[in-house]
């Protein structure tokens, strides 16, 4: 199980998150230059539904700064993936160019990276989600680096585009997707602000639903990752059974806390001994057989 990119955009964390029990960590998203993102408020919380609304924009302090960390971080234990968006003020016609003097500057830094054109908060990003524009988005960043790419999808695509773009990105030279990011769907929270994308219990239905109508289509050709809605054992089990080879969580860790990783942990612990199955690489994609 990894953390989900935005938790630590500026990569301040990474020793620590290893420590809770994570087995990936993903900072970014980065962008090329260091931006403020959207006004505040611009992150709340709906406790009652277990959900998180954010309109952050991508608030980070840059490809440079995130670097210097990077290089002055020592001995990892796990693998590090980097999410690369682009900045709020580039047109799309220059994207391409933004990520790809992304994946230049972090080549050799990281186990992962991912071509993120899916957070509602940046205007325009998710345009970028089109066949052709994702084709060459992939291109951009595979000419730069020998590391996997990964492409994260919105959970807004319609189902059919989700699966189009997925197993396009692993014909371009994906390594595999990651399903979802955040939802503007309101008609999932009638109590929403309305300004940003929303997260947890209320995305964990489209998660799963995205998962299994990609699944078939990518598991054995690419790795799935599945994020969205993930707080205990036995959903981290069932995306795992589903075919994703990552999960990821953010929002359950900021209502759980940090004991929450290895409380899912150990929730996922019981549902092995429950079936009897010796290793987690023994279920993934089990329900797809
Ligand atoms: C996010 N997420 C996110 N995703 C991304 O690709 N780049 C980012 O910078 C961010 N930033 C971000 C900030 C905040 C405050 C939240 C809550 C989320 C989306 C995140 O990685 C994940 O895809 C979703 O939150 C769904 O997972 P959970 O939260 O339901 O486990």
């Amino acid at each position: 199980m990894g953390l989900a990119a935005g938790f630590d955009k500026d990569g301040r964390a990474i020793s620590g998150l290893e420590l809770l029990g994570f087995g990936a960590i993903e900072v970014g998203t980065v962008t090329p230059r260091p931006q403020a993102g959207n006004p505040r408020p611009r992150l709340f919380r709906h406790r009652e539904a277990a959900t998180l609304e954010n309109a952050m924009g991508f608030n980070n302090a840059g490809a440079a700064a995130l670097a210097r960390r990077l290089i002055r971080l020592e001995g990892r234990s796990s693998p590090l993936g980097i999410n690369l968006g682009k900045n709020k003020t580039t047109p799309n016609e220059d994207a391409a160019e933004e990520y790809g003097g992304l994946a230049r500057r972090f080549d050799g830094m990281c186990d992962y990276f991912v071509v993120n054109v899916s957070s509602p908060n940046t205007p325009g990003l998710r345009d970028l989600q089109t066949a052709a524009t994702v084709e060459s988005l992939l291109a951009a960043v595979l000419a730069e680096t020998s590391s996997p790419v990964l492409l994260k999808l919105s959970p807004d695509l319609d189902t059919g585009q989700a699966i189009e773009l997925a197993t396009g990105a692993i014909a371009t030279g994906a390594a595999g997707v990651i399903l979802t990011n955040t939802t503007i769907d309101y008609s999932l929270l009638p109590t929403a602000h309305r300004v940003g994308g929303l997260s947890g219990r209320v995305l964990r239905r489209r998660s799963l639903e995205l998962l299994h109508a990609v699944a078939p289509k990518v598991f054995g050709r690419g790795l799935l990752v599945s994020v969205g809605g993930v707080d205990s054992g036995p959903e981290l089990y069932r995306r795992l059974r589903a075919g994703a080879g990552l999960v990821q969580i953010y929002t359950a860790l900021a209502y759980g806390g940090p004991g929450v990783v290895g409380h899912i942990l150990r929730g996922l612990l019981e549902c092995l001994d429950r079936d009897g199955v010796a290793t987690v690489g023994e279920v993934v994609g089990a329900d797809l057989a």
